[in-house]
C-alpha cells in the first residue's frame, strides 16, 4: 500500500517528504484554499519539494469536459512528472476521463462515495478512485467497507485502476484498509505520526536508553 500526504502545508510536506516513505501529495480545492496566496506559486513548490518521480494530484475547478480537459493539459504541463488530474465523479468528469485516457493524462476520479460510482470511473479510464472513508464513517456508511468492496470490484474485473482511499479521521481506518487490499492512502501529517506512534515502543526504546547508558554512558557505538 502507498501512503500519500492529504495537504498544500508546505512545512508538512517537507517534513513528511523527509521522514515518511511518501509516494506523493494530494490536493483539492478546499486543500488549496486553506493555504491561500499564490495557486502556481504553491503547486509549483509542492512539486519542487517531492521531485519528479513522485505523484501529484490537483483537482480541476471546472464543471464542463471541455474546460476539465484544457484545464488538465495545463496542469500537466506545468506541473510535469508523475502528475494526476482529480475529477469529481458525475457526466462531465466521466466525459473528461475518458478524453484524457486517449491524451494519456491520468484522472483519479474523486468524491466517491458507493462501490458502483467507482466501478464506471474505472470503465471510464480513470487511472485511481478515491472514496471518502471518514465522510461515509460520519453518516454510518461503513467507509473501509465500501473500499474493500471497490478493490474487490476492481480484481474481479481486471481492471486497470487502483483505490486511492481518502478522507480519514484516524489510524484505524487506515489499517482497515490496509486489511482489505486497498491499493493508496492519501492521510494527514498527524495520521501518519499515530500509525507509528505507541506507547509501549516509547517504553522499549527508554528501556534500551536506560540499560545503554548503565553500561556505556555517552558513549556510542561510534565511539567503541
Ligand atoms: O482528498 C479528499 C479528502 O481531502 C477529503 O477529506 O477530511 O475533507 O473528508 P475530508
Amino acid at each position: 500500500m502507498l501512503y500519500i500526504l492529504d495537504t498544500a502545508d508546505l512545512a508538512a510536506i517537507k517534513h513528511c517528504n523527509e521522514f515518511y516513505p511518501l509516494a506523493g501529495v494530494t490536493t483539492n480545492p478546499s486543500i488549496i484554499s486553506k493555504e491561500g496566496g499564490d495557486f502556481w506559486a504553491l503547486v509549483k513548490e509542492i512539486r519542487k519539494i517531492i521531485g519528479k518521480d513522485k505523484m501529484l494530484h490537483v483537482q480541476t475547478v471546472q464543471t464542463t469536459a471541455e474546460k476539465m480537459v484544457e484545464e488538465a493539459k495545463l496542469l500537466k504541463k506545468e506541473l510535469g512528472g508523475d502528475f494526476y488530474v482529480k475529477i469529481p465523479i458525475g457526466e462531465e468528469g466521466l466525459k473528461a476521463t475518458m478524453e484524457l485516457k486517449k491524451l494519456g493524462i491520468g484522472v483519479t476520479m474523486t468524491a466517491i462515495f458507493t462501490p458502483a460510482q467507482a466501478l464506471i470511473a474505472a470503465k471510464a479510464g480513470a487511472s485511481f478512485v478515491a472514496p471518502y472513508v471518514n465522510r461515509l464513517d460520519n453518516i454510518i456508511g461503513d467507509g473501509t467497507e465500501v473500499v474493500a468492496q471497490i478493490v474487490e470490484q476492481l480484481e474481479n474485473y481486471n481492471l486497470d485502476c487502483q483505490v486511492l482511499a481518502a478522507s480519514f479521521k484516524n489510524a484505524e481506518q487506515v489499517h482497515k484498509c490496509a486489511l482489505y487490499g486497498c491499493h493508496t492512502v492519501t492521510v494527514s501529517a498527524d495520521i501518519l505520526k499515530n500509525i507509528i506512534s505507541h506507547p509501549m515502543t516509547d517504553a522499549a526504546i527508554a528501556g534500551f536508553e536506560k540499560d545503554w547508558a548503565g553500561a556505556y554512558g555517552d558513549k556510542t557505538i561510534l565511539d567503541m
